[in-house]
Order: structure tokens, then C-alpha cells, then sequence
């Protein structure tokens, strides 16, 4: 089975409908979300209704669940909380409804399962090798051997044994049966790899290839519309950089 994997879209619109075309045009079985719908740019509800038409799967996000009034934003800085305030204002109470019972973790095979930050923890950070090797325990109970994660907006891949490249560049990767990875396919929404396409992955779960891939988008309209919208500066600014 062919999964396409997004995450961290944070209400960029341009960027997800650039990802989804991508996705219409390779027409993968499935798409699973990693979180982080909201938060950051100017189209929340655009950017929900995209995801909620399609029936696209998701986990809830740290962001999501600061928009939703789930949890405070106390360890946003200081743009990232008034992006949270803003689209909490912004957001539709029919999509607010339907983000708050998105669940923290997902499974797409019965070797696979899909987190935002880590398993058990959607605002842990997975940013290096030993940080991975944290979760080890919760991917041995889920029986799985396949993590996808978000949140960090990192291109990565970490595997149980052998340190491996702790960060790669799009490429395609086969996954040994008896090793065990942690997988992050980087940011639809704000790349920080100083890559500023919009990021995804696809994994074909029978052949155990995952492979990273990146589309251009209209990141200038993206940047205009989070401006316009009274959105910190500084959250625009960032887009062209992919940092
Ligand atoms: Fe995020």
C-alpha cells in the first residue's frame, strides 16, 4: 500500500494545495496526517476544510490543540502565540469541533504508527539520534517498527541500530524488517531544513520504501496573506528561507 504522509501544514494554504496536487497526480491509497493543521499562517479554515473533505486521517497537534483551547500555548514564543490567538478567533466552530477529537496517535499498518511529536507526547521534540532512541520502548510496545512524526519541521530519519543520516536529503530510503525508524517527511507548511519547498513523504508499506519529496509553491502569496492578515512579520519572512 502506497501512504502518502503530511505534516505540520499550519494553515498554509498554497503549500498544501501545491502537496495535494502532488499527491492527486502520484494518487497514493492513502494520506495520514501528522498534525499541526493550524497554527502560524493565514488560512486555517481553508486548510481544515481541505483535510476534512478529503477524509485525510489525522493526529491532533500541539498547535491544533492551542487553537482548539485544548491546551495554553505556554511554550510558543512570542509570533507563535499570537498565531494561535489569531486563528482561535479565526477558526469555524464546526472545524474546531471536528480538530478536538483528533486522536494523539494513529496506526497505518500493523507495523506502522503515526505520532506528532513522539509517541505519548505530542510536544516532545525527536531532533537527534538519542532522542529517538528515547521512544525506542513505546514503538517495541505498539509492535511496530515505523514511526512517523512531525513537529520538529526536520527532514529526518533515525533508525534503532546504526546511527544512520540523522539528516537526509530527499531521497528514497529501504527499511530493514528487523531494525526499527523514526521518520520525520519535514513540513508541508514551513520547512526549516533551509529547504523552503513544502515537504512530504511516501511510504509503499509492502516494499518497506519510504521516500522524502519536496514541491515549489507561491510562497510569496503565502508570505502577502500572512501579512495582510496582521500575522507577526517574522512568521512571513521565515518562508523564503525555509528556516
Ligand atoms: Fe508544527
Amino acid at each position: 500500500m502506497l501512504v502518502g504522509i503530511i505534516a505540520d501544514l499550519h494553515a498554509n494554504l498554497e503549500a498544501t494545495q501545491a502537496v495535494l496536487r502532488e499527491i492527486d497526480r502520484i494518487r497514493p491509497e492513502r494520506v495520514v496526517c501528522l498534525g499541526d493543521i493550524t497554527g502560524y499562517y493565514a488560512n486555517p479554515n481553508e486548510v481544515v476544510a481541505m483535510v476534512r473533505e478529503r477524509g485525510i486521517p489525522t493526529v491532533m497537534g500541539n498547535h491544533d490543540a492551542s487553537v482548539c483551547g485544548l491546551e495554553e500555548p505556554w511554550f510558543f514564543n512570542e509570533a507563535a502565540q499570537a498565531a494561535v490567538r489569531w486563528q482561535s478567533d479565526t477558526l469555524y466552530e464546526e472545524h474546531r469541533a471536528w480538530l478536538s477529537t483528533a486522536p494523539t496517535e494513529i496506526r497505518i499498518d500493523n507495523d506502522t504508527i503515526a505520532v506528532h511529536g513522539a509517541p505519548g507526547n505530542r510536544d516532545d521534540y525527536i531532533l537527534d539520534w538519542l532522542d529517538a532512541m528515547r521512544h525506542v520502548e513505546s514503538l517495541i510496545r505498539a509492535n511496530a517498527h515505523v514511526c512517523f512524526f512531525g513537529h520538529s519541521h526536520r527532514v529526518s530519519l533515525f533508525s534503532e541500530r546504526g546511527t544512520g543520516p540523522q539528516t537526509v536529503q530527499p531521497n528514497c530510503y529501504t527499511l530493514a524488517q528487523d531494525n526499527r525508524y523514526f521518520i520525520n517527511p519535514g513540513s508541508v507548511g514551513q520547512p526549516r531544513d533551509h529547504d523552503p519547498r513544502a515537504a512530504f513523504g511516501l511510504y509503499e508499506s509492502e516494499k518497506r520504501v519510504f521516500e522524502f519529496c519536496r514541491v515549489e509553491y507561491d510562497i510569496e502569496t503565502a508570505a502577502r496573506k500572512a501579512i495582510e492578515a496582521g500575522l507577526p512579520r517574522a512568521l512571513a519572512m521565515r518562508l523564503s528561507r525555509g528556516k
